[in-house]
């Protein structure tokens, strides 16, 4: 069903590889609503994921941009307006890669060059797209920015390793640009914090899929799904949501509330513990 929350609105969605990733239904949702989009990412992405037939479903321009180069991001917003007409409305930053988690280098013994890799593609990406966009004037009043960020940013999780520091990062650079941006122009930056989700990035986390199990039992909604997240994302970009900025906005079907289930408690006292003690009966901590 459409609402037309969208109509007449230009945007950029970066970070559509294939049909699980949250930013592919975001794509769809808001041409549903009625916006005019561009598509990008990776020259790599564009050429061995399914982006074009997303573009060609949607009748939408991609346009290549390794995320982490300033001038990739300046043809980006320079193409978009140009396509779609005029300053654009909302962008969508979908983007997360730490090669420490792919290379299976445990926090407590990180490569450093890696950890700069991280930073970049998942962290600064945020802050070069804002400050391209700014330094362009791409941007119309009251628009919309967001990126998606993961509750490691504030508490720890097993396995979650160095994105952990970038998604707290990724928060950090949308409350200081959005404080920049919404004096001078009314635009709006927030991070939207999503449960665990079954995509390519998602299933890079270690032991994804006992986390998001674990993630839906605690939380009184379940877990939200990509759609789920797609619709939060309309919401944003919408004129409904003129004042929000600055914010980390959970979407996790309650889970960052919680602290003890009824059910993680009676699974709890069946003797969880015993699974993690070595032969000497000494706990294992992970
Ligand atoms: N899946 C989850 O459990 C989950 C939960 C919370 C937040 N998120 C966040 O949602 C966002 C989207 O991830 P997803 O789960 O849809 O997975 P996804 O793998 O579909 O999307 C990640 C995207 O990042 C792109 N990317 C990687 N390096 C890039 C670069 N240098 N320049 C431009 N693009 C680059 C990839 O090509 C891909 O399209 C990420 O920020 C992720 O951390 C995911």
């Amino acid at each position: 069903m459409s609402y037309n929350l969208l109509k007449g609105k230009r945007g950029i969605i970066f970070g559509a590889l294939n049909e699980q990733s949250i930013a592919w239904k975001v794509a769809e949702k808001a041409v549903q609503e009625g916006a005019m989009i561009t598509l990008s990412n990776t020259s790599v992405a564009v050429r061995m994921g399914e982006v074009s037939a997303l573009a060609d479903k949607l009748n939408c321009e991609v346009i290549p941009a390794d995320a982490t180069s300033v001038e990739d991001l300046e043809t980006v917003f320079k193409r978009s307006m140009e396509v779609l007409g005029g300053q654009i409305d909302f962008v969508l930053h979908s983007i997360g890669m730490s090669p420490n988690v792919r290379k299976k280098r445990p926090y407590d013994d990180l490569d450093y060059g890696m950890l700069s890799q991280t930073f970049d593609i998942s962290a600064v990406s945020f802050h070069k797209m804002i400050q391209t966009a700014k330094k362009l004037d791409a941007i119309a009043e009251y628009g919309s920015i967001l990126a998606l960020s993961y509750v490691a940013a504030q508490r720890t999780f097993f396995g979650y390793n160095d994105m952990a520091d970038a998604k707290a990062l990724l928060e950090s650079i949308a409350r200081s640009f959005g404080y920049i941006y919404g004096r001078e122009h009314n635009v709006r930056v927030n991070t939207i914090s999503q449960s665990p989700t079954m995509t390519t990035a998602g299933s890079g986390v270690k032991g994804m899929d006992k986390l998001f199990d674990f993630a839906d039992r605690m939380s009184p909604l379940g877990n939200a799904s990509a759609d789920d997240c797609a619709d939060y994302c309309i919401v944003m970009f919408s004129d409904l949501t003129r004042k929000v900025t600055m914010q980390n906005l959970f979407h996790d079907g309650g889970f960052s509330s919680i602290g003890m289930s009824l059910r993680a408690m009676a699974t709890y006292e069946k003797g969880i513990d015993d699974e993690f003690k070595d032969e000497n009966g000494k706990i294992i901590y992970g």
